[in-house]
């Protein structure tokens, strides 16, 4: 096709063209990844993508979100199909201090029923910084490498994994169906090689060998992956046909074995005072090792405890990461703006003169609420020794792992005599409303609620946000644009879009961004989500304390929108079963429960869910897996003494089978299980006729005996 020459063209002709290019390039990109029918020859793919490039290079301020020039070297997550894992890929739960840690062994062995003083065996080795890896072997051949993703479902990265040199194609004497996980990461000398290279070839260079290693395996051209020096170690694994060993140790040298770097610095580790010397020794040698690390892991060694021990919603009992601590660097404070979050809560945010911390560029840090900027913690009492922190002051700022940078001290000696302590605002900036602090609350919040643009806005985002509906076309920027235009006002509008603006089409495909194929795309991808899991909805309401790990416990516990519902309404009565029911949720607590009750009371946040789920069919939460489970659906009630188990273990097996688990006896429920000891509620079990088992019969009736 006949092409005006870049340097000819104006903008509007630019934007227009880079709109197509992105179109283009991005279809060709899946066409040729995932579906494997390359709509392009390589040269007509290679030509558009080099036109892309000059004329972004023309006119910056064009420069698309989805340009496929940033799909160079960086994830593209598009590119690649996904991969549902068999057996859930997991993060760790993090310490800092030793306290953390002793309590994490008390917290074992409690729920395992052992004394305090009962000696325990744990792994620690070294937590690299890298991305975990899941690799699947089918009668000794690797037949499949996943990312984590979001522990369900990664991406299948299977070409790049074969061409790293750590990872076997083939293993001898190897379980029937083995899953090995690991981390892929990049050794310091390879990183400082792999950007010399780049900055010579005027390529993008990387900000630490954790992006370098991402950026890497997550190419979609294998070769690329090839010419980078990835590694990877191997420390857990996934789906198995037989076991590896009766122990964390004897597993992991099997691992070694089998023919997968393990790292040198494991241990076994008799009791916390053993694994912190562990530490300690992994922490001397951090600067030495020549990767990065970002923590020591410790791990209970009994693989049998572990599977007693089993998991929280994303995270496992039996393992914690004990972080390093943060990385820190002095700066200056240039100015203090407030964000409004989507709960109205006032953000300060320190912008700050740039300033490398462990690697990377930091202008903006958190100041957490108007009492941290002001030396005192909630309680009034004085932190920093009570100095405050002002605009123009020289500030100390940290990161510790991924988590947003923070400002940890002030510099009085380097403070210009002129500063001004900060006066916090009263009034919401961004719609004028005053901005309230509730007694007992660290935050200020705006009173505007849906009115204040900003907390619409943030509720907007929050619900398309990739752990909620994930629309795919529809980010931050796209309801931004749309809830300036007053198209979009709350998440239900968003279904109407197509209906309302239908000529929709017409109007969005005219619009700067969108042309007629993103526009139906859109509107598909839209449609699409109609059908969504129960706890991506209850995470997208996006109400106070309602996280994505709670928002998994109430879809488990609850299992359809109806029923959480019902619930949410029916405990606005503390009184009635239901709010005692939500509260012995494992995870939940009061302020939680509080929140999201009140959520529902409130009339007009009821109207705009009411309105959004018209609009979904919404898919019942998967239950843990019950098939022949003598217990699945039925509501069971713990009392008295449990000599074989603890109340939380029992509680935690009940729930995987299937059953749920209430603090109360009602005629809902089923089954009493009372050991030594029980009273009153064995007396109401009785009198309402309910099935009373001791701790024997429940075991033997769930298959432990
Ligand atoms: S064990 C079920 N061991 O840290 C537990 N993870 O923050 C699975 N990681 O997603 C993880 N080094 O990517 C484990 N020695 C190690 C690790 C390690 C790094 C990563 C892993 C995990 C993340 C959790």
């Amino acid at each position: 096709m006949a092409r005006i020459a870049v340097d000819k063209l104006d903008e509007a002709e630019a934007r227009e063209e880079l709109a197509w290019l992105a179109q283009t390039l991005g279809q060709a990109n899946k066409a040729y990844h995932t579906e494997d029918a390359p709509t392009l020859s390589d040269a007509e793919y290679d030509a558009l993508k080099h036109r892309n490039s000059l004329i972004e290079a023309r006119f910056p301020q064009l420069k698309r979100r989805d340009s496929a020039s940033d799909q160079i070297g960086a994830a593209v997550s598009e590119g690649f199909s996904k991969v549902a894992h068999e057996v859930r890929m997991l993060s760790l739960g993090n310490a800092f201090d030793a306290a953390e840690i002793v309590e994490f062994d008390t917290r074992v062995k409690r729920y395992l029923g052992m004394e305090p003083d009962t000696g325990l065996s744990y792994t620690a080795e070294p937590k690299i910084d890298g991305l975990s890896l899941s690799l699947r072997y089918e009668n000794g051949r690797l037949v499949q490498a996943a990312t984590r993703g979001d522990g369900a479902v990664g991406e299948n990265v299977t070409a790049n994994a074969r061409t790293v040199a750590d990872i076997p194609e083939t293993l001898k004497d190897a379980p029937r169906l083995l899953e090995v996980r690991g981390e892929v990461y990049m050794s310091h000398a390879d990183f400082a090689a792999l950007n010399a290279r780049q900055a010579e070839k005027g390529q993008k260079t990387f900000a630490n060998p954790r992006n370098a290693a991402a950026g890497s395996l997550r190419q979609l051209d294998a070769e690329i992956t090839q010419s980078r020096p990835l590694r990877f170690f191997a420390y857990a694994w996934g789906a198995l046909s037989e076991p590896l060993g009766e122990t964390q140790m004897a597993a992991i040298f099997r691992l070694g074995d089998l023919g997968f770097q393990t790292n040198p610095l494991t241990r076994l580790c008799d009791g916390t005072a053993e694994i912190l010397e562990h530490y300690a020794r992994i922490e001397a040698q951090r600067a030495t090792l020549g990767y990065d690390i970002d923590g020591v892991v410790y791990k209970v060694n009994d693989l049998a405890l572990q599977a007693r021990l089993g998991f929280r919603s994303t995270t496992p009992r039996w393992a914690l990461a004990h972080k390093f601590p943060a990385e820190l660097a002095w700066t200056r404070l240039d100015a203090i703006d407030i964000q409004v979050g989507r709960t109205g809560a006032l953000s300060p945010v320190a912008r700050l003169a740039p300033v490398t911390v462990g690697g990377v560029v930091v202008s903006n840090a958190t100041l957490h609420n108007e009492d941290y900027i002001a030396g005192k913690d909630s309680t009034g009492a004085p932190i920093r020794e009570g100095r405050d922190i002002r605009v123009g002051d020289w500030v100390q700022v940290y990161r510790a792992g991924d988590v947003i940078p923070k400002i940890a001290d002030v510099d009085l000696e380097r403070r210009p005599e002129t500063s001004e302590p900060y006066s916090f605002p009263t009034k919401c900036p961004e719609c004028g409303s005053d901005a309230i602090r509730e007694e007992g609350d660290a935050v200020r919040r705006c009173s505007g609620g849906l009115i204040c643009p900003a907390q619409a806005v943030e509720k907007l985002k929050h619900f398309v946000s990739r752990a909620a509906f994930d629309i795919e076309g529809l980010g931050a920027k796209q309801v931004e644009q749309f809830y300036q235009d007053g198209w979009v006002r709350e998440p239900a509008d968003i279904f109407e879009l197509q209906s309302r603006y239908g000529t929709g089409l017409q109007q969005l495909k005219n619009r700067e961004g969108w042309g007629e194929k993103s526009a139906q795309n859109l509107f598909a991808a839209i449609e699409e989500r109609r059908s969504i899991a129960l706890r991506r909805l209850i995470f997208a309401l996006g109400l106070r304390h309602v996280g994505e790990q709670a928002s998994t416990l109430l879809a488990r516990h609850y299992g359809s929108w109806q029923a959480f519902e019902a619930a949410m309404r029916a405990a606005a009565d503390p009184e009635d079963p239901a709010y005692g029911d939500l509260l012995a949720i494992d995870g939940v607590g009061k302020v939680m429960a509080q929140s999201l009750v009140a959520s529902f009371a409130q009339d007009r946040e009821r109207a705009s869910i009411d309105r959004l789920v018209a609009y979904l069919d919404v898919q019942e939460a998967e239950r843990p897996r019950t098939e022949g489970s003598p217990v699945a659906g039925k509501t069971v009630v713990f009392t008295g003494t449990l000599e074989r188990m603890t109340r939380a273990e029992a509680k935690a097996r009940a729930e995987s089978l299937g059953a749920k688990v209430s603090g109360s006896v009602s005629a809902k429920t089923d089954i009493l299980v009372a050991g030594p000891g029980a009273g009153s509620k064995e007396k109401k079990a009785a009198e309402l006729g309910i099935e009373i088992l001791n701790e024997d019969d429940w075991l033997t009736l769930i298959g432990r005996i």
